[in-house]
């Protein structure tokens, strides 16, 4: 599969990256793999079976066990389907203390990699460029000041008839960077070899135009 061309995208939280690799898979016609959605998950599975969330033990376990499928829109866990409170700050703020644990990062490689099929994969994370693909074609650190961040998440949330304050959620926000930063397993970063795309003040189209040229420049 190292063939396979891989396009990294990575950043803080609500910078777009999501949004970016989604449309860029689509042009492109390749996988996509939401990569927080699995911290996310895992998250979501050990308040739904009671493991505390320093337990690093228990959390591998559960995280090598954790049966999910992506269909569409829609993410199923252990044959049920989970609903919007997977994209609430409350599970990401979970998501980011499992993710700090490095035997939790150990166990969910494999599933990541298991992603990178033909004829191509884009994917988001935090260390999907420096540590799940450290040979991808082309990467990509996506970010935008941390208030507009707040103001994208905000309209989202809204969006999905969440209910979310702007302050609130800068806050949250802040805290997700400040641990996802300064942990020792696979700290974002903006490691040297990816492109930086501040998108502070772009529109979504120019982003995804920046990646698609990007990627045009070292495709095969
Ligand atoms: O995946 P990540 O948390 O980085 O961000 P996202 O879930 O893709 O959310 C970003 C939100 O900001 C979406 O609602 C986008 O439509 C919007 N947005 C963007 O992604 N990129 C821009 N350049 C401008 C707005
Ligand atoms: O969409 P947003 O950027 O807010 O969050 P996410 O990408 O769904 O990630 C949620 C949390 O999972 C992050 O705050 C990170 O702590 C963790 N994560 C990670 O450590 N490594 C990844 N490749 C993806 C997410």
């Amino acid at each position: 599969t190292q063939s396979v061309p891989v396009i990294a995208i990575d950043g803080p939280s609500a910078s777009g990256k999501g949004t970016v690799a989604q449309r860029v898979a689509n042009e492109l016609g390749f996988h996509y793999l939401d990569s927080g959605a699995l911290y996310r998950l895992l998250a979501t599975a050990a308040m739904r079976d009671g493991v505390a969330l320093d337990d690093e033990v228990a959390l591998a376990g559960l995280a090598s066990r954790m049966d999910i499928v992506f269909k569409g829109e829609q993410i199923w866990l252990d044959g049920a389907p989970v609903g919007d409170e997977l994209r609430g700050e409350a599970c990401a703020a979970g998501a980011s203390k499992v993710a700090a644990l490095h035997q939790v990062r150990a166990a969910l490689l494999a599933k990541q990699r298991d992603f990178r099929k033909a004829p191509g994969l884009v994917t988001d994370g935090r260390d999907m460029g420096s540590v799940v693909f450290p040979d991808a074609t082309l990467k990509i650190f996506l970010t935008a000041s941390a208030q507009i961040r707040a103001e994208r998440r905000y309209k989202q949330l809204k969006e999905k008839g969440m209910d979310a304050k702007i302050a609130d959620l800068l806050q949250d926000i802040r805290a997700r960077d400040e641990r996802d930063t300064q942990r020792s397993a696979a700290p974002l970063q903006q490691y040297p070899d990816a492109s930086l795309l501040d998108t502070t003040t772009l529109d979504v189209d120019q982003a995804v135009k920046f990646v698609l040229n990007g990627y045009q420049c070292k495709a095969p």
